[in-house]
């Protein structure tokens, strides 16, 4: 037999078959960016961390270094240097940038809770900060959320009083009234009239009330003409959140004709912070199913034109917040601890790809 007649198909078919195994990637078959937060730390330090992200995403998220007490650490001083790191690395890389967050309840340095003026100096301070940000990664960025979390779970503006434990009171809120997330818009698209502005909030899938006063917010906006462009929904949801409110959120969030960014996606398997769990292959099925649920809905419900992407909040387990936070075991992403595939990320992949 003439083995090299049947060596150069063999070859070609291994070549093949390598290669497209090495395509099998989240942002090979998404219809649309898939991103995840970032951690420059990690991104720096873990060359796994970093060839994941690099492979698997092609839109990224800053997930803390952006934050008001990071960039922006006294009076006069802002320190761009890690929020430089991850968007040197990403326009490096191609990605999709999208910057979290301007106006927030937390993430409040020492010098701002304690800053005293009158309510001109304090929206002064709101609209030099969004300003200074948006002007040090002008063409850089594409995206913002511009205001995050200004709601409570019942629908509420968060706080409307100034008498509520500290950690929920919101400072903008506070000085400023309510409008102050309207203007906090304005001030983001006078800074930089191309990018993509987004308000961002959580537990929308749980709570009729909250995404009703979300989605009203949004109506009164677009009728004043105020610039927003899209929706964050955030999904930091578990294995027992239900199927109908996910889908409902989705749903009237796509309603408003915004673009709409599920934007912080993880999920957990031991909602009930029970020392006990294991990740069993029912929890790991469960969970699986939970994924592949909210890329299907989002295929379904988001008409293509407003399907900004699904994020997902970091990388492996270990990096998640959710373990930080609750100080339990949890394995809320789609990467384990070494940053191997799991079994959910099949499922989304799966999702993705049909
Ligand atoms: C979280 C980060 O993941 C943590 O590392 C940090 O300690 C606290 O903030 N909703 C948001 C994000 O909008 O900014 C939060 O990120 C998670 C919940």
């Amino acid at each position: 037999m003439n083995q090299s007649k049947w060596l150069s198909p063999l070859f070609l078919l291994l070549f093949i078959g390598a290669v497209s195994a090495q395509q099998k990637t989240l942002q090979s078959v998404a219809p649309f960016k898939i991103g995840c937060a970032i951690n420059p730390n990690l991104l720096v330090k873990n060359k796994d961390y970093k060839a994941v992200v690099t492979n698997e995403f092609n839109s990224i998220t800053s997930e803390n270094v952006l934050k008001f007490g990071t960039v922006h650490p006294k009076k006069d001083v802002y320190d761009f240097t890690k929020g430089d790191i991850l968007v040197d690395y990403a326009l490096a890389n191609h990605k999709r940038i999208h910057g979290h967050c301007l106006a927030w309840h937390q993430s409040v340095p020492k010098w701002l809770s304690e800053f005293e003026g009158d309510s001109a100096a304090w929206e002064n301070l709101l609209k030099t900060h969004i300003q200074t940000v948006l002007t040090h990664y002008k063409g850089k960025m594409t995206s913002w959320d511009v205001v995050n979390e200004a709601f409570f779970d019942n629908g509420a503006y968060r706080q409307d009083s100034v008498n509520a434990p500290h950690r929920y009171i919101t400072l903008w809120r506070n000085h400023l009234g309510r409008d102050y997330i309207a203007r906090a818009f304005i001030y983001a698209h006078e800074a930089d009239p191309d990018l993509l502005l987004f308000y961002n909030d959580y537990n929308q899938e749980s709570n009729p009330a909250k995404l009703k006063a979300i989605i009203a917010m949004v109506t009164d906006f677009k009728k004043r003409g105020i610039p927003i462009h899209g929706l964050g929904l955030q999904m930091h949801i578990n294995i027992n959140t239900k199927d109908e409110g996910i889908a409902e959120a989705i749903k009237q969030s796509a309603a408003t004709g915004l673009l709409v960014h599920i934007a912080e996606l993880d999920i957990k398997a031991n909602p009930k912070k029970d020392t006990s769990t294991v990740y069993s292959d029912s929890l790991k099925m469960l969970q699986g199913r939970k994924f592949a649920f909210v890329v299907e809905q989002y295929k379904k419900l988001v008409p293509k034109q407003q399907q900004y992407g699904i994020t997902t909040w970091n990388v492996g387990d270990a990096d998640s917040w959710i373990v930080e936070l609750r100080k339990i075991k949890d394995w809320p992403l789609l990467f384990d601890d070494k940053y191997q595939q799991k079994s959910c990320y099949n499922s989304f992949y799966e999702a993705l790809k049909k």
